[in-house]
Protein backbone atom coordinates (compact mmCIF):
# COMPACT_ATOMS: atom_id res chain seq x y z
CA UNK A 1 0.00 0.00 0.00
CA UNK A 2 2.96 2.41 0.77
CA UNK A 3 4.60 1.63 -2.90
CA UNK A 4 1.11 2.96 -4.25
CA UNK A 5 0.95 5.88 -2.39
CA UNK A 6 4.35 6.83 -3.52
CA UNK A 7 3.84 5.88 -6.98
CA UNK A 8 0.92 8.16 -6.32
CA UNK A 9 3.02 10.78 -4.80
CA UNK A 10 5.79 10.29 -8.32
CA UNK A 11 3.03 11.10 -10.53
CA UNK A 12 1.21 14.00 -9.22
CA UNK A 13 5.31 15.48 -8.85
CA UNK A 14 5.45 14.42 -12.31
CA UNK A 15 2.20 15.97 -13.40
CA UNK A 16 3.78 19.19 -11.29
CA UNK A 17 6.89 18.93 -13.25
CA UNK A 18 4.79 18.72 -16.48
CA UNK A 19 3.09 22.05 -15.42
CA UNK A 20 0.02 20.96 -14.18
CA UNK A 21 -0.67 23.17 -10.72
CA UNK A 22 -3.72 21.61 -9.54
CA UNK A 23 -5.74 18.00 -9.72
CA UNK A 24 -9.47 17.73 -8.63
CA UNK A 25 -9.95 14.68 -5.76
CA UNK A 26 -13.14 13.53 -5.20
CA UNK A 27 -14.51 13.65 -1.50
CA UNK A 28 -14.40 10.06 -1.89
CA UNK A 29 -11.64 9.41 -2.99
CA UNK A 30 -9.44 11.99 -0.65
CA UNK A 31 -11.38 10.12 2.41
CA UNK A 32 -9.81 6.79 0.69
CA UNK A 33 -6.60 8.36 0.12
CA UNK A 34 -6.35 9.42 4.34
CA UNK A 35 -7.94 5.80 5.35
CA UNK A 36 -4.93 4.33 3.11
CA UNK A 37 -2.33 6.76 4.98
CA UNK A 38 -3.86 6.30 8.42
CA UNK A 39 -3.14 2.57 8.07
CA UNK A 40 -0.11 2.40 6.90
CA UNK A 41 0.75 4.87 9.79
CA UNK A 42 -0.58 2.48 12.32
CA UNK A 43 0.76 -0.76 11.04
CA UNK A 44 4.26 0.96 11.11
CA UNK A 45 3.78 2.00 14.81
CA UNK A 46 2.10 -1.38 15.85
CA UNK A 47 5.55 -3.06 14.52
CA UNK A 48 7.32 -0.39 16.28
CA UNK A 49 5.15 -1.23 19.11
CA UNK A 50 5.88 -4.93 18.78
CA UNK A 51 4.10 -8.32 18.33
CA UNK A 52 1.56 -7.61 21.12
CA UNK A 53 0.58 -4.68 19.91
CA UNK A 54 -3.65 -3.98 18.46
CA UNK A 55 -4.13 -5.42 15.37
CA UNK A 56 -4.26 -3.01 12.46
CA UNK A 57 -7.74 -1.94 11.17
CA UNK A 58 -8.60 -3.30 7.83
CA UNK A 59 -8.91 -0.78 5.45
CA UNK A 60 -11.49 -0.46 2.74
CA UNK A 61 -11.13 -1.04 -0.83
CA UNK A 62 -11.28 2.94 -2.24
CA UNK A 63 -13.26 4.37 -4.85
CA UNK A 64 -12.24 5.29 -7.90
CA UNK A 65 -8.75 6.92 -6.58
CA UNK A 66 -8.61 10.25 -8.04
CA UNK A 67 -10.66 11.88 -10.59
CA UNK A 68 -9.22 15.15 -12.66
CA UNK A 69 -10.15 17.53 -14.83
CA UNK A 70 -6.68 17.53 -16.46
CA UNK A 71 -6.12 13.60 -15.70
CA UNK A 72 -7.96 10.54 -16.68
CA UNK A 73 -9.28 8.49 -13.65
CA UNK A 74 -6.42 7.01 -12.60
CA UNK A 75 -3.16 8.01 -12.27
CA UNK A 76 -1.94 8.38 -15.72
CA UNK A 77 1.58 6.65 -15.67
CA UNK A 78 0.58 3.67 -13.66
CA UNK A 79 -0.18 0.50 -15.13
CA UNK A 80 -0.51 -3.27 -13.29
CA UNK A 81 2.41 -4.24 -12.13
CA UNK A 82 3.82 -7.11 -14.76
CA UNK A 83 5.95 -9.43 -12.36
CA UNK A 84 7.18 -9.03 -9.30
CA UNK A 85 9.74 -6.04 -8.19
CA UNK A 86 13.08 -7.85 -8.19
CA UNK A 87 14.07 -4.73 -6.14
CA UNK A 88 10.91 -4.56 -3.89
CA UNK A 89 12.02 -1.81 -1.03
CA UNK A 90 12.10 -2.67 2.40
CA UNK A 91 8.99 -0.90 3.93
CA UNK A 92 10.23 -0.46 7.00
CA UNK A 93 10.86 2.37 8.84
CA UNK A 94 8.11 4.02 7.37
CA UNK A 95 9.36 6.92 6.13
CA UNK A 96 7.71 10.89 6.34
CA UNK A 97 5.54 10.11 2.85
CA UNK A 98 4.30 13.72 2.72
CA UNK A 99 1.01 12.95 2.59
CA UNK A 100 0.15 16.48 3.18
CA UNK A 101 1.65 16.98 0.03
CA UNK A 102 -1.06 15.37 -2.07
CA UNK A 103 -3.73 15.94 -0.11
CA UNK A 104 -4.87 18.86 1.78
CA UNK A 105 -5.50 18.15 5.37
CA UNK A 106 -8.80 20.44 5.24
CA UNK A 107 -11.50 18.90 3.62
CA UNK A 108 -12.71 22.08 1.72
CA UNK A 109 -15.28 22.01 -0.60
CA UNK A 110 -13.24 23.37 -3.45
CA UNK A 111 -11.17 19.43 -3.61
CA UNK A 112 -8.50 21.52 -5.41
CA UNK A 113 -4.94 20.16 -4.11
CA UNK A 114 -2.55 22.75 -5.62
CA UNK A 115 0.66 20.77 -6.19
CA UNK A 116 3.44 21.74 -4.19
CA UNK A 117 7.27 22.15 -5.18
CA UNK A 118 9.63 19.71 -6.04
CA UNK A 119 11.72 19.76 -3.30
CA UNK A 120 12.32 16.55 -1.73
CA UNK A 121 14.00 13.22 -2.99
CA UNK A 122 12.27 9.86 -2.91
CA UNK A 123 12.06 8.69 0.52
CA UNK A 124 13.47 5.53 -0.51
CA UNK A 125 17.31 4.97 -1.18
CA UNK A 126 18.27 5.96 -4.81
CA UNK A 127 21.62 7.41 -3.69
CA UNK A 128 24.05 7.75 -6.55
CA UNK A 129 28.31 8.41 -6.60
CA UNK A 130 28.93 11.96 -8.15
CA UNK A 131 32.49 10.39 -9.07
CA UNK A 132 31.53 10.13 -12.73
CA UNK A 133 33.14 11.86 -15.38
CA UNK A 134 32.31 10.80 -19.07
CA UNK A 135 35.79 10.60 -21.12
CA UNK A 136 34.41 12.15 -24.82
CA UNK A 137 36.15 9.92 -27.44
CA UNK A 138 38.35 12.19 -29.17
CA UNK A 139 39.11 10.14 -32.40
CA UNK A 140 37.04 8.94 -35.35
CA UNK A 141 33.42 10.19 -37.30
CA UNK A 142 30.64 11.38 -34.61
CA UNK A 143 29.00 8.28 -35.00
CA UNK A 144 32.16 6.14 -34.29
CA UNK A 145 32.56 8.83 -31.02
CA UNK A 146 28.92 8.35 -29.74
CA UNK A 147 29.60 4.42 -30.37
CA UNK A 148 32.23 4.43 -28.18
CA UNK A 149 30.72 6.90 -25.29
CA UNK A 150 27.79 4.66 -25.41
CA UNK A 151 30.29 1.50 -24.29
CA UNK A 152 31.57 3.43 -21.81
CA UNK A 153 27.84 4.30 -20.83
CA UNK A 154 27.01 0.47 -20.84
CA UNK A 155 30.06 -0.58 -18.74
CA UNK A 156 29.33 2.08 -16.13
CA UNK A 157 29.02 0.07 -12.96
CA UNK A 158 26.41 2.98 -11.89
CA UNK A 159 24.39 2.52 -14.18
CA UNK A 160 24.23 -0.90 -14.47
CA UNK A 161 23.35 -1.15 -10.61
CA UNK A 162 19.99 1.16 -11.09
CA UNK A 163 19.06 -0.88 -13.76
CA UNK A 164 16.08 -3.18 -13.55
CA UNK A 165 16.62 -6.49 -13.93
CA UNK A 166 16.39 -7.75 -17.82
CA UNK A 167 16.04 -4.12 -18.42
CA UNK A 168 18.24 -2.03 -20.67
CA UNK A 169 20.10 1.33 -20.16
CA UNK A 170 19.00 4.28 -22.79
CA UNK A 171 21.46 5.76 -24.43
CA UNK A 172 20.42 7.69 -27.47
CA UNK A 173 19.55 7.62 -30.71
CA UNK A 174 19.48 8.98 -33.97
CA UNK A 175 21.49 11.54 -37.02
CA UNK A 176 25.04 11.71 -35.43
CA UNK A 177 25.24 14.93 -37.30
CA UNK A 178 22.26 16.31 -36.30
CA UNK A 179 21.22 19.72 -36.25
CA UNK A 180 18.05 19.58 -33.32
CA UNK A 181 18.84 17.43 -30.45
CA UNK A 182 15.73 16.51 -28.50
CA UNK A 183 16.67 16.15 -24.58
CA UNK A 184 14.00 14.32 -22.78
CA UNK A 185 14.47 13.54 -18.86
CA UNK A 186 14.52 9.42 -18.11
CA UNK A 187 13.41 6.57 -20.13
CA UNK A 188 10.30 4.88 -19.38
CA UNK A 189 9.00 1.31 -19.15
CA UNK A 190 8.75 0.61 -22.84
CA UNK A 191 12.09 2.42 -23.39
CA UNK A 192 14.35 0.35 -20.98
CA UNK A 193 12.63 -2.46 -22.16
CA UNK A 194 13.55 -1.18 -26.03
CA UNK A 195 16.80 0.44 -24.68
CA UNK A 196 15.69 3.68 -26.84
CA UNK A 197 14.18 6.74 -25.85
CA UNK A 198 10.79 7.96 -26.96
CA UNK A 199 9.25 4.75 -27.65
CA UNK A 200 6.22 4.52 -25.80
CA UNK A 201 2.79 7.29 -26.09
CA UNK A 202 4.98 10.19 -25.63
CA UNK A 203 7.63 8.95 -28.34
CA UNK A 204 4.79 8.93 -30.62
CA UNK A 205 3.30 11.78 -30.21
CA UNK A 206 7.31 13.24 -30.15
CA UNK A 207 7.45 11.54 -33.45
CA UNK A 208 4.38 13.38 -35.10
CA UNK A 209 5.62 17.18 -33.42
CA UNK A 210 9.35 16.18 -35.07
CA UNK A 211 7.31 15.05 -39.04
CA UNK A 212 5.51 18.48 -38.01
CA UNK A 213 8.59 20.36 -38.72
CA UNK A 214 9.05 18.45 -41.98
CA UNK A 215 11.64 16.52 -40.24
CA UNK A 216 11.92 12.53 -39.62
CA UNK A 217 13.18 11.33 -36.48
CA UNK A 218 16.10 9.81 -38.29
CA UNK A 219 17.29 13.21 -38.98
CA UNK A 220 17.23 14.38 -35.02
CA UNK A 221 19.10 13.14 -31.90
CA UNK A 222 16.94 12.37 -29.13
CA UNK A 223 18.17 11.57 -26.19
CA UNK A 224 17.51 11.81 -22.27
CA UNK A 225 19.42 12.94 -19.33
CA UNK A 226 19.06 9.88 -17.44
CA UNK A 227 20.22 6.57 -18.60
CA UNK A 228 18.51 4.32 -16.44
CA UNK A 229 15.02 4.64 -15.76
CA UNK A 230 14.62 5.81 -12.44
CA UNK A 231 13.62 2.84 -9.82
CA UNK A 232 10.34 2.44 -7.89
CA UNK A 233 9.16 0.67 -5.06
CA UNK A 234 6.98 -0.77 -8.17
CA UNK A 235 8.34 -1.86 -11.61
CA UNK A 236 5.47 0.16 -12.87
CA UNK A 237 5.26 4.13 -12.70
CA UNK A 238 7.87 6.71 -12.88
CA UNK A 239 9.13 9.55 -10.78
CA UNK A 240 11.39 12.39 -12.11
CA UNK A 241 14.80 11.46 -11.67
CA UNK A 242 16.56 13.30 -8.44
CA UNK A 243 18.58 16.21 -8.80
CA UNK A 244 21.65 13.70 -8.00
CA UNK A 245 20.60 11.03 -10.88
CA UNK A 246 20.22 14.07 -13.15
CA UNK A 247 23.57 15.63 -11.84
CA UNK A 248 25.22 12.09 -12.18
CA UNK A 249 24.35 11.32 -15.64
CA UNK A 250 24.85 14.68 -17.25
CA UNK A 251 28.40 13.91 -18.37
CA UNK A 252 26.98 11.09 -20.71
CA UNK A 253 24.52 13.87 -21.99
CA UNK A 254 27.03 16.60 -22.20
CA UNK A 255 29.33 14.23 -24.11
CA UNK A 256 26.60 13.59 -26.83
CA UNK A 257 25.65 17.41 -27.10
CA UNK A 258 29.94 18.14 -27.76
CA UNK A 259 30.15 15.45 -30.36
CA UNK A 260 27.00 16.35 -32.52
CA UNK A 261 27.20 20.09 -31.81
CA UNK A 262 23.58 20.12 -32.89
CA UNK A 263 22.11 23.95 -33.47
CA UNK A 264 19.73 23.70 -30.87
CA UNK A 265 18.87 21.39 -28.04
CA UNK A 266 14.36 21.24 -27.20
CA UNK A 267 14.22 20.32 -23.63
CA UNK A 268 11.13 18.26 -22.93
CA UNK A 269 9.74 19.35 -19.56
CA UNK A 270 10.94 21.40 -17.01
CA UNK A 271 12.68 18.06 -15.42
CA UNK A 272 15.15 17.99 -18.79
CA UNK A 273 15.64 22.04 -17.99
CA UNK A 274 16.52 21.38 -14.51
CA UNK A 275 19.00 18.35 -16.01
CA UNK A 276 20.87 20.44 -18.43
CA UNK A 277 20.62 23.75 -16.29
CA UNK A 278 20.94 22.42 -12.24
CA UNK A 279 17.86 22.08 -10.20
CA UNK A 280 16.07 24.98 -9.59
CA UNK A 281 13.23 24.32 -6.96
CA UNK A 282 11.45 27.44 -8.46
CA UNK A 283 12.07 27.28 -11.89
CA UNK A 284 8.90 26.61 -14.06
CA UNK A 285 8.68 25.62 -17.90
CA UNK A 286 5.75 28.80 -18.56
CA UNK A 287 8.16 31.22 -17.36
CA UNK A 288 11.55 29.14 -19.05
CA UNK A 289 9.30 29.40 -22.67
CA UNK A 290 10.04 31.89 -25.24
CA UNK A 291 13.69 32.24 -23.70
CA UNK A 292 16.63 30.96 -25.42
CA UNK A 293 18.85 29.02 -22.96
CA UNK A 294 22.01 28.08 -23.10
CA UNK A 295 23.73 24.48 -22.48
CA UNK A 296 27.75 24.88 -22.75
CA UNK A 297 27.20 27.31 -25.74
CA UNK A 298 24.32 25.24 -27.44
CA UNK A 299 21.00 27.47 -27.75
CA UNK A 300 18.49 25.50 -25.77
CA UNK A 301 14.72 25.96 -26.71
CA UNK A 302 12.79 24.61 -23.56
CA UNK A 303 9.05 23.20 -24.04
CA UNK A 304 6.07 21.00 -22.62
CA UNK A 305 6.98 17.17 -22.34
CA UNK A 306 4.75 15.58 -24.87
CA UNK A 307 3.42 13.10 -21.86
CA UNK A 308 1.85 16.62 -20.50
CA UNK A 309 0.48 17.27 -23.88
CA UNK A 310 -1.12 14.17 -24.09
CA UNK A 311 -2.75 14.64 -20.95
CA UNK A 312 -3.12 18.70 -21.95
CA UNK A 313 -4.39 18.21 -25.47
CA UNK A 314 -6.46 21.41 -25.81
CA UNK A 315 -5.62 23.54 -28.77
CA UNK A 316 -3.88 26.43 -26.75
CA UNK A 317 -1.58 23.96 -25.10
CA UNK A 318 -0.54 22.52 -28.87
CA UNK A 319 -0.08 25.90 -30.34
CA UNK A 320 2.25 26.69 -27.36
CA UNK A 321 4.51 24.26 -28.09
CA UNK A 322 4.15 24.33 -31.25
CA UNK A 323 5.24 27.82 -31.24
CA UNK A 324 8.40 26.53 -29.26
CA UNK A 325 9.00 24.28 -32.01
CA UNK A 326 9.23 27.19 -34.94
CA UNK A 327 11.38 29.28 -32.89
CA UNK A 328 13.66 25.76 -32.20
CA UNK A 329 13.35 25.82 -36.51
CA UNK A 330 14.41 29.57 -36.32
CA UNK A 331 17.65 28.67 -34.34
CA UNK A 332 17.92 26.01 -36.44
CA UNK A 333 17.88 27.75 -39.80
CA UNK A 334 15.06 25.35 -41.02
CA UNK A 335 12.66 26.54 -43.70
CA UNK A 336 9.23 27.33 -41.72
CA UNK A 337 5.71 27.74 -44.44
CA UNK A 338 3.24 29.43 -44.08
CA UNK A 339 1.16 26.74 -43.48
CA UNK A 340 3.51 26.03 -40.84
CA UNK A 341 3.40 29.27 -39.29
CA UNK A 342 -0.17 28.88 -38.92
CA UNK A 343 -0.73 25.15 -37.22
CA UNK A 344 -2.91 25.58 -34.14
CA UNK A 345 -4.55 29.65 -35.15
CA UNK A 346 -7.94 30.10 -35.80
CA UNK A 347 -9.12 29.54 -39.34
CA UNK A 348 -9.67 33.50 -40.67
N1 LIG B 1 9.88 10.42 -21.39
C1 LIG B 1 11.14 10.88 -21.44
O1 LIG B 1 11.44 11.93 -20.89
N2 LIG B 1 12.03 10.16 -22.11
C2 LIG B 1 11.75 9.02 -22.75
O2 LIG B 1 12.63 8.41 -23.36
C3 LIG B 1 10.42 8.56 -22.69
C4 LIG B 1 9.49 9.28 -22.00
Amino acid sequence: MRAELEVLLGNLRALKNEGTTEVFVSEEALEALRERVAAVRESVSTETRGADAAPVASVRPAPSPVSSKKTPATPPRISPPPQQNPRAFEPEPFPPISFDEIVSSKSSPAKSVAASPEKKAPSFDVSVSKARVAAVPATGTNAERLAALCDQMLGDPICNEHLHKGKHLVFGEGNAEASVFFCGEAPGAEEETAGRPFVGPAGKLLDKMIAATGLSREQVYIGNIMKWRPELPTLYGNRPPTPDEMEYCLPYLAAQTEIIRPRVIVALGLTAVNGLLGFDPDRRIGAMRGKTLDFRGIPVVATYHPSYLLRNDSVKSKRAAWEDFLRMMEIAALPISVRQRNFFLPKK
